[in-house]
């Protein structure tokens, strides 16, 4: 039986891809490097600098690790600034619902997030401390898809792999999802993902798959 769900947190609990790609976007123009929503969507579940390593790609020239540093740290500052507007209306459908049906039927929730902005999201929103263990970006050596995120927050729930469920929407966050041997549900983006057992439109379907 499932003892944990482990969530990721960018759309998947809140809806930040807009924000995300607005910072790359700003970031992108000032350097002049080509930069759209197909892109975008590469960056999904990646680290930060992973994130910015795929950007350069598009580049004319090399950029020295001083720089990319440099870079990133503009693209989180821009970032940031877009989170000071998120509120309620950025969470997802059925978060706060599934939540709570899952505190009812004594199953705990996790984040599972590659962010190290998920702290000030969640306690942005009010909803740290609906969430029994958060593990993010700050936590962990490897991002998705290695499975360290998601082994760390098992392991910290005390629960055993095969007993969680982990929500994602991202490519890099199922095949992490698989490699720590947990239950992989694809929602969004990820889902056709040929590595999902199972695929969902929103949270509110996520109780159904726990009978
Ligand atoms: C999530 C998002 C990615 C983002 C990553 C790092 O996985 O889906 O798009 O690059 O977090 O986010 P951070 O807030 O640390 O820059
Ligand atoms: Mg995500």
């Amino acid at each position: 039986a499932i003892v944990a769900v482990i969530f990721d947190l960018d759309g998947v609990i809140v809806s930040t891809d807009d924000k995300h790609y607005e910072a790359w976007l700003s970031i992108s123009r000032e350097e002049g490097i080509p930069f759209d929503r197909t892109i975008n969507d590469r960056l999904r579940g990646v680290s930060r600098m992973e994130s910015l390593g795929i950007i350069l790609e598009q580049a004319e020239r090399p950029y020295t690790e001083q720089e990319r540093e440099a870079l990133a740290d503009r693209k989180n500052s821009c970032y940031q600034e877009l989170l000071a507007g998120i509120t309620e209306a950025d969470l997802l459908p059925g978060v706060r619902d599934t939540l709570a049906e899952l505190k009812r039927r004594g199953i705990r929730a996790a984040i599972g997030s590659s962010s190290k902005n998920a702290r000030l999201i969640l306690s942005r929103l009010g909803i740290t401390g609906d969430f029994d263990i958060i593990v993010d970006g700050n936590d962990i050596m490897r991002s998705k898809p290695d499975p360290e995120v998601f082994v760390t927050a098992a392991a910290r729930l005390g629960a055993a792999p095969a007993a969680c469920l982990v929500v994602e929407d991202a490519e890099a966050g199922i095949a992490a999802a698989v490699a720590a041997h947990m239950t992989p549900v694809a929602i969004g983006p990820a889902c056709g993902s040929p590595l999902a057992q199972f695929q969902i439109q929103s949270l509110h379907e996520l109780p159904a798959l726990l009978e």
